[in-house]
């Protein structure tokens, strides 16, 4: 027989709603204070039609909260010195407080050197390897903005996650890494799952905060979740069912129900990413213009 679906839905959408609104207030206030506009770059190299689609809406969403938006467009054989100049001059440009390089990049440029070209203050993906050695050991930092979503909706729903065991499946340096670094900073027992755990239930089943972001459809059974666990999916994944197209998590949501809460994919994680991406530009903004950081952009 199957059980009743207990779990809360975590209403991200709502969340990022909200947030956005919070920034669209802030931006407003910032532009008042300071006779500037926050400004964000977002540079997609090349036609891969996902990435694409994400770098429309990020550039509509950052419109859309009364801020610049600038997109630059290179064709996919642009190399690595054309790249590199159109960095130094968006580090140079103090409209442009925020730059993401959408990733990922034509096999022939080298993402790292790119990534850590980046003026670490304005590195709103927070990949920049002085951002992550300052995330590492308690400093200010930009975050990841995934993570950094992920972790505004575990405390909504959490409040204080101190001493709660935590297990993040995926070790990626844009999601699992971070996402476990800040649930360290939580004062949480972090433990990260990757391919090659050797029992990947086992540990599951243990954590109170199970954080789950390898891309791969419905990975994570219902008898993997403990009872009153709080599930955050990150996965987005494409799959054919029923002769239909479909979008699911990692996480086979309907056999989470004796879950305290999870998230839904689509509508849980994913409108976080670009709430969060508007947040850390805001942030960013204000530590370049030595302003005291306000309360939408450090929710957390
Ligand atoms: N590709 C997939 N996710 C991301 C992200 O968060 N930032 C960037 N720059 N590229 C991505």
């Amino acid at each position: 027989m199957n059980q009743p679906f207990l779990a809360e839905r975590i209403d991200g959408k709502g969340f990022a709603a909200d947030l956005v609104e919070r920034l669209r207030d802030d931006v407003d206030e910032l532009r008042a204070r300071t006779g500037h506009t926050p400004g964000l770059a977002v540079v997609l190299v090349g036609e891969d039609p996902a990435s694409a689609v994400y770098v429309g809406a990020k550039h509509r969403q950052t419109v859309a909260v009364g801020m610049q938006s600038f997109v630059h467009r290179l064709p996919a054989q642009t190399c690595q010195d054309q790249l590199m100049a159109l960095l130094d001059q968006l580090n140079a440009d103090p409209e442009v407080n925020g730059i993401l390089v959408q990733l990922p990049l034509p096999a022939h440029l080298d993402a790292n050197a790119v990534i850590n070209a980046i003026d670490p203050n304005k590195d709103v993906d927070g990949f920049h390897i002085l951002n992550a050695g300052r995330l590492a050991t308690g400093q200010d930092a930009l975050v990841p903005c995934t993570p950094l979503g992920c972790l505004m909706l575990l405390k909504d729903r959490l409040g204080n996650l101190a001493g709660l065991n935590a297990v993040v499946v995926g070790k990626s340096n844009i999601v699992g890494k971070p996402m476990a670094q800040l649930l360290m900073a939580e004062n949480c027992t972090v433990s990260v799952a990757h391919s090659k755990t050797a029992d990947v239930p086992a540990l599951c089943r243990g954590a109170d905060i199970l954080v789950v972001a390898v891309g791969r459809a419905e990975l994570v059974r219902g008898d993997w979740i403990k009872p009153g666990a709080v599930v955050i999916d990150v996965g987005i994944n494409r799959i054919e069912r029923d002769g239909r197209s479909r979008i699911v998590g990692d996480v086979a949501f309907d056999e989470a129900g004796h879950a305290a809460a999870i998230t839904p994919v689509p509508g849980g994680v994913g409108p976080m990413t670009i709430a969060c991406l508007l947040a850390n530009t805001v942030t960013a903004f204000q530590r370049q213009h030595h302003l005291a950081l306000q309360k939408a952009a450090v929710a957390v």
